[in-house]
């Protein structure tokens, strides 16, 4: 099986999310049964989009793109994976975009995957280099059982840059990610994906699929990646 995730980070209201579906449903990508097919949304976006891709019968599996690191409680605005579980089956942690600007720990990120886990949510754990050790150490030592999770090689240089980074160096990264998770888990690249370099990410031995940030935003870009790994 191989993954396509999408992630639209602080992007689209509800009635935009609502249009993007109009467009995917349009467009008609074969989605090919082998490739599954995840978005990650704004928590705001979730419940109605379920319900219309339901409608629509469009075999998108949704995620969200961050969980509080705290249980229920007196925590004033914190979404919790409890309020997750009802909604989506995947949850991004450890973004280096929540590192830079919400100084998030890999001690959060391990906390916010034992939580998500405990909801039956899979944690999709993005890693790169400067913390890629700590972060997977942080896992194990709170007894993350690594093989329920996703991993994401997204260097940062690559992200949102236009300037993929070269497909079998990325390999060789994600096969040591694979080598450090005793290879239990998928392990994804992520970092300017297009519809035109996805192929070369993807036919890569220890890349198990992608996640888009820019490109999964149009319908028209998100099921042009889509149809070239068909
Ligand atoms: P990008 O984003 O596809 O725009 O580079 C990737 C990501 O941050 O997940």
């Amino acid at each position: 099986m191989k993954y396509v995730i999408g992630n639209w980070k602080s992007n689209q209201n509800l009635t935009e999310s609502l249009i993007w579906i109009d467009g995917i449903h349009a467009l008609k990508p074969k989605f090919p049964a082998d490739i599954a097919i995840i978005l990650c949304l704004p928590f705001t976006d979730i419940a109605a989009f379920n319900h219309k891709i339901a409608d629509l019968n469009i075999p998108i599996i949704t995620g969200a793109q961050d969980v509080s690191h705290l249980a229920p409680g007196k925590h004033t605005g914190e979404i919790t994976a409890n309020m997750l579980g009802e909604l989506v089956s995947y949850c991004i942690v450890g973004h280096s975009e929540r590192r830079r600007d919400f100084n998030e720990t890999s001690q959060m990120v391990a906390e916010k995957a034992k939580l998500l886990l405990e909801n039956s949510i899979t944690p999709i754990v993005c890693l790169d280099l400067p913390y890629l050790d700590e972060q997977i150490k942080e896992l194990f030592q709170n007894n993350i059982d690594v093989s329920r999770c996703f991993f994401v090689y997204e260097p940062i240089a690559a992200i949102g840059t236009g300037h993929p980074l070269d497909p079998v160096e990325a390999n060789h990264t994600t096969n040591q990610i694979g080598f450090l998770l005793d290879n239990v888990a998928p392990v994804l690249y992520g970092g300017s994906v297009t519809a035109d370099n996805v192929k070369s990410f993807v036919d890569q031995s220890r890349i198990d699929g992608v996640l888009v940030g820019t490109d999964s935003l149009e319908p028209t870009l998100f099921a042009g990646i889509i149809n070239s790994l068909i």
